[in-house]
């Protein structure tokens, strides 16, 4: 159960962010999570975790990850498939980095169904392009716990150290600016198009993600409040 919000009764509630790199999925579905108890699925940390621990899936998707790609369909279909049949899903989840393709909501929709319509949430997050630049570019990362900071807006409390795990934060291979432009260029061509099919098939909502965090973060529960 979703913390006391009604959103939650009546069934598992599903939330999806959409959104380009940078526009602050990871940080609002990290903060939802956190507020309202409903497991976060990052599949762009599942793939670094897969790599950190020289999985198969890992030496599968390092190359393409570092040349700012996407990891084939199937592998993620397989990826999500297996991790919301896990107990902690049950009551719901939030997606954060699926689908990224047509194929993959179609393949989202074959894991889940469509039964819960009502309780399936879309949340688009629209960024300018010289802001998404800025932050891929002060973006910094922990490899161990995987929390995310940024050198202006989201320092940590000691410069270059995880506050949550005191490990050294690193910029991501994928934060490099040749590579960021690959990965821009992916969304535009493949995630993009996700927009015009969730609107109309959820409960969709686009947000200016331009704005500090907590003002971005307040108009999405508030979103979801107002669908009671
Ligand atoms: P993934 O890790 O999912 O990267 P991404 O989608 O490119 O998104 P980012 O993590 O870059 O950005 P974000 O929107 O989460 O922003 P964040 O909150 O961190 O994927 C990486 C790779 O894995 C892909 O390129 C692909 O190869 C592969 N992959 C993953 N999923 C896949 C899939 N489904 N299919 C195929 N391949 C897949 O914020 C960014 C920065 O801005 C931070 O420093 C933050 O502190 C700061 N910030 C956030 N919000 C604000 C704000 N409101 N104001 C100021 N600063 C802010």
């Amino acid at each position: 159960m979703v913390g006391g919000s009604a959103f939650a009764a009546g069934g598992p509630t599903r939330i999806i962010f959409l959104g380009s790199p940078g526009a602050g999925k990871g940080t609002q579905a990290g903060r939802l999570s956190a507020e309202r108890k409903l497991v976060r699925i990052s599949t762009g940390d599942m793939l670094r975790q897969a790599i950190a621990e020289g999985t198969p899936l890992g030496q599968q998707a390092a190359p393409i990850m570092d040349r700012g790609k996407l990891v084939p369909d199937d592998l993620l279909i397989a990826m999500i498939r297996e991790r919301v049949s896990r107990e902690d899903c049950q009551n719901g989840y939030i997606l954060d980095g699926f689908p990224r393709t047509l194929p993959q909501a179609h393949g989202l929709e074959n894991i889940a169904g469509r039964e819960a319509d009502d309780r399936f949430f879309v949340f688009n997050v629209e960024v300018p392009h010289a802001e998404l630049m800025r932050r891929l570019s002060g973006r910094r990362w922990c490899p161990k716990c995987q929390s995310t900071y940024h050198v202006d807006s989201n320092p940590p409390a000691k410069a270059g150290v995880c506050d949550r795990c005191s490990t050294k934060l690193v910029q991501r291979e994928d934060d490099k600016e040749s590579v960021v432009a690959k990965r821009l260029q992916e969304y535009e061509e493949r995630t993009k198009p996700l927009i015009q099919y969730y609107m109309h098939h959820a409960r969709f909502h686009s947000i200016d993600g331009f704005r500090p965090a907590d003002v971005v973060f307040r108009e999405l529960v508030g979103y979801l409040e107002g669908q009671r």
